[in-house]
């Protein structure tokens, strides 16, 4: 695993961009995994000020998300589709046909989006880790040979994802469907970022800790390239 520290948020999402332009300008159809949350919005406006300038193109991306709630609208402002248009889709020329998120809370809702993917293979899969080292919605306990499947959100990640709904628990959907583990470690390549102190026992683990579906991150020391970019706070552990 190849670990970069930087100073600040700001510097983690210009770093992260850097592996996703060496990503899309390395071969002509490039298919992407895509995360939601806090942490990847920089790499998202990175991506957008570098395509206005000129410099990339995703008219051939194809992209995959990790996960949604289960029971709200896709149109709903806190749904992860509505996350990545607003946060990324809108700002890039990429067909909006080919970003495909999964969606539904059915066995086959998630042996279908598990087949859509198996049809290609993603080429950078970008993560963000929860403040209990889960990757997707994978929750601590998650099986590390999961596919896409439907999670029941544990406590804290409820409590963390409220800011998100006016900071109120009961409006946070309990539910999501995700991308598993075993499907994440097929990406070819994976970049984690993490940023804030809030993730430091998380990053930790992930690194140095032991390998164990208690930490769900931790399995991503035995894929064969993963690139975690950190700040100096998420990285105060290391
Ligand atoms: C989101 C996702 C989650 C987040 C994680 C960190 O698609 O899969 O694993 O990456 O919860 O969220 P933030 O970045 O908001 O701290």
């Amino acid at each position: 695993m190849k670990v970069i520290v930087c100073k600040d948020y700001a510097e983690v999402s210009k770093e992260a961009y850097k592996v996703m332009k060496e990503v899309m300008t390395s071969k002509e159809e490039v298919v992407l995994g895509l995360a939601t949350g806090s942490t990847p919005i920089g790499l998202y406006q990175e991506m957008a000020k570098d395509y206005k300038a000129g410099n990339v193109s995703y008219k051939n991306t194809k992209t995959f998300n990790l996960d949604e709630y289960v029971g709200i609208d896709r149109n709903h402002p806190e749904s992860y589709y509505t996350f990545m248009n607003t946060n990324l889709f809108e700002h890039i020329d990429i067909d909006t046909n080919n970003t495909i998120l999964p969606y539904g809370d059915t066995a086959k809702d998630c042996a279908d989006y598990e087949a859509s993917m198996s049809a290609c293979s993603i080429d950078l899969q970008v993560l963000g880790i929860g403040g209990n080292a889960h990757i997707g919605f994978n929750e601590p306990g998650t099986s590390f040979d999961s596919l896409t499947h439907i999670v029941d959100l544990q406590e804290a990640t409820i409590k963390d994802n409220a800011r998100f709904f006016d900071n109120d628990m009961s409006k946070v959907p309990t539910q999501a469907i995700s991308m598993g583990i075993a499907t994440i470690m097929k990406s070819k390549k994976v970049i984690l970022i993490a940023s804030g102190a809030n993730k430091a026992d998380a990053v930790y683990g992930m690194v140095k800790g032991e390998i164990t579906e208690v930490v769900p991150a931790s399995i991503l020391q035995n894929h064969a390239d993963v690139i975690l970019v950190v700040d100096e706070a998420a990285a105060s552990k290391l």
